[in-house]
């Protein structure tokens, strides 16, 4: 696939595997005795799980989310309905949500009020980056990769438009986000 010219490179695969060796360390340290539920938020965290859960040396257990999306607008507006696909018991576990980004912050904020009803021990968050200019309600992010700059991010997962998910790296797309 040719790269297109409007897609800069923001961060290179190097340094994502890099800061995905320093949370997997801090992760193997934090949850030593324990056996955390971790929580891959599809599709955009899929990479990122993949290569974060092969450095962990602990015992986990993995599941998977799919909230109901944005579409193909490159914004969120706050209304997150459901969650599908979780197969696990959470009462009593440690779990660890893990997602590719944290934007307006709306996604994790549903996401922790609706785990918390299910009783865990313990629930946090670790994302590979957070845009914190977008941010419409405060979260508290556990572990965090990269704060970035406002611009719409592709790669290492995250799409457009359903496309980009497969490079390696992570891109800026050039181009102006229109205003709402
Ligand atoms: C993205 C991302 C987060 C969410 C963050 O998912 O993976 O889940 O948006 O945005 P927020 O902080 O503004 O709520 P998206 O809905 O684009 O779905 P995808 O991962 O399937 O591409």
């Amino acid at each position: 696939m040719k790269i297109p010219e409007d897609l800069k490179i923001l961060i290179k695969k190097e340094q994502i595997q890099e800061k995905i060796t320093e949370l997997a360390s801090l992760l193997n340290k934090d949850y030593k005795e324990k056996a955390p539920v971790l929580i891959c938020v599809l599709k955009g965290a899929f990479m990122f799980a993949a290569d974060l859960i092969r450095q962990l040396k602990i015992t986990i257990e993995v599941d998977f989310i799919k909230l109901s999306s944005y579409g193909s607008n490159a914004t969120s507006n706050g209304d997150i309905k459901k969650i599908h696909g979780l197969n696990s018991e959470l009462e009593g576990k440690d779990v660890l949500i893990i997602e590719d980004i944290v934007d307006t912050g709306h996604t994790i904020t549903f996401l922790l009020k609706e785990l918390t009803e299910e009783n865990p021990n313990s629930i946090r968050v670790c994302s590979l980056t957070s845009k914190p200019a977008r941010r419409e309600v405060e979260v508290k992010i556990d572990y965090l990769g990269f704060k970035i700059p406002n611009r719409f991010i592709v790669g290492y997962g995250l799409d457009f438009n359903e496309k980009f998910r497969n490079l390696a790296d992570i891109y800026y797309l050039d181009i102006e986000i229109p205003e709402e």
